[in-house]
């Protein structure tokens, strides 16, 4: 116990005290909240379409409740509402994939299918991939696999590595959109090394299913059409690479994926475990996807052209303030690093006062010279939440609190 409440003393200290950590939300008004007598503009949930509070969406749950009951509570070997298949035939259509496979939960996939495609050979690990990949690949290493980091955005590092290798099993695991950073990685680039390599490159798109999508001359906006995932917004094949995404984020639902050809499929039907003795998604969460999947077809664009226009006011202030952001993609998480980790505390008590609910990445969540907040635009936002967000940013920057860009990045406060 004292071990552990020691290494994550930082951050218990500020579950403890501070009114942005381990929050009750009393009450939602479109994308404001309410804890206790504090009306708060969201910039922390990861609803990027605002499927949340989509009336269409809201209006299709009871029929499918009235039909099916709230929860099968089969595990999905031993039998799955017809709901599953046509979930399954929509998103392969959807990411033009040749098959897919759904679960309840992100979490659930990496955890069983990342030791799977291992097996006992070779993983090489995005030094910075999320950390359910990483528990993913710890379960690999106890069956066997070896794991090896690659540094992050870096392909020709991890062909180096490739070359060297001896093992002929090779599985790269990866982030799509990163959590952190709001980039993408270059898809382009690291699948021509899978390739070329023989390996397989297994990708972790949470964030960027729903939000951007393949090229089109008449996209709305520069996240692309369709919200049909990284792979397809870098027009890659999907020649030696699996997606995995989740509809938990831009589809507000409790539900994940992974896009694989049919055979692997067949074989997680019979190997992975959460398909065999996990309980099921509810059956709001499979109505939603599939209402969800109707709204995004008629109005999707419009809602990420919404939702990149907001995140562009953001943006906007972020530059003109001169303050650091490690996103360069303008897709809408925005981190905002502090100048000194250890005001993480008083400088959520700020954004509190002035209405903002972001979400805090203290130590040891973040390394001690990237601590600050991120900020999630959905386009559920309105432009006055908008305009709150950027009097506590300029407000913040007045008071030094926000490291600029030209400040030194490994510089976290002076006593650390
Ligand atoms: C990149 C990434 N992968 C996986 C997850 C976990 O997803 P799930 O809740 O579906 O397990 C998250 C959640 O925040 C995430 O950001």
């Amino acid at each position: 116990m004292e071990h552990w409440l020691e290494t994550c003393r930082d951050l218990s200290e500020l579950k403890a005290s501070h009114p942005m950590m381990d929050a009750v939300i009393d009450e939602v008004d479109g994308r404001m909240i309410r804890i206790g007598e504090h009306w708060l503009a969201d910039f922390a949930s990861c609803n990027y379409l605002g499927f949340d509070l989509d009336r269409e969406i809201i209006d299709a749950v009871p029929a499918y409740l009235d039909a099916w009951g709230t929860h099968p509570s089969w595990s999905r070997l031993l039998g799955s509402p017809v709901l599953y298949e046509e979930i399954e035939e929509r998103l392969t259509a959807l990411l033009g994939t040749e098959d897919s496979l759904v679960l309840p939960t992100i979490t659930h996939i990496h955890m069983s299918v990342i030791p799977l495609l291992a097996a006992s050979g070779t993983i090489f690990l995005d030094a910075r991939a999320h950390k359910t990949i990483y528990d993913g690949c710890q379960v690999a290493r106890s069956r066997g696999a070896a794991v090896k980091r690659f540094r992050f955005e870096d392909p020709g590092h991890l062909d180096e590595l490739l070359r060297a290798e001896r093992d002929p099993t090779r599985l790269i695991c990866m982030d799509g959109v990163n959590s952190m950073t709001g980039n993408a990685p270059d898809v382009r680039a690291f699948a021509a090394v899978a390739r070329e390599h023989g390996a397989l490159l297994y990708i972790d798109d949470a964030h960027g299913f729903g939000v951007i999508g393949e090229r089109t001359p008449d996209e709305p906006c520069s996240y692309g059409s369709r919200g049909n995932s990284v792979v397809r917004h870098f027009d890659e094949s999907y020649d030696h690479v699996v997606l995995v995404g989740g509809f938990s984020k831009a589809y507000s639902s409790l539900l994940a994926f992974i896009a694989c050809p049919t055979d692997v499929k067949d074989l997680l039907k019979v190997a992975a475990p959460p398909y065999l003795y996990s309980g099921p998604s509810p059956v709001a969460s499979l109505a939603t996807v599939l209402a969800g999947f109707d709204v995004n077809e008629r109005r999707g664009d419009d809602l990420r052209r919404d939702l990149s226009v907001l995140t562009g006011r953001v943006m906007e202030c972020v530059e003109r303030l001169g303050v650091h952001t490690p996103n360069r993609s303008g897709f809408p998480i925005i981190e905002i690093p502090l100048r000194d980790y250890r005001r993480i505390g008083e400088v959520g008590h700020v954004l509190f006062e002035h209405g903002v609910y972001a979400t805090l990445a203290a130590y040891p969540l973040v390394p001690k010279n990237e601590v600050g907040f991120r900020i999630q635009v959905t386009a559920a936002n309105t432009d006055a939440e908008i305009d709150a967000l950027i009097v506590a940013l300029e407000h913040l920057a007045a008071r030094g609190e926000l490291r600029l860009v030209d400040d030194d990045p490994s510089w976290m406060g002076e006593a650390a």
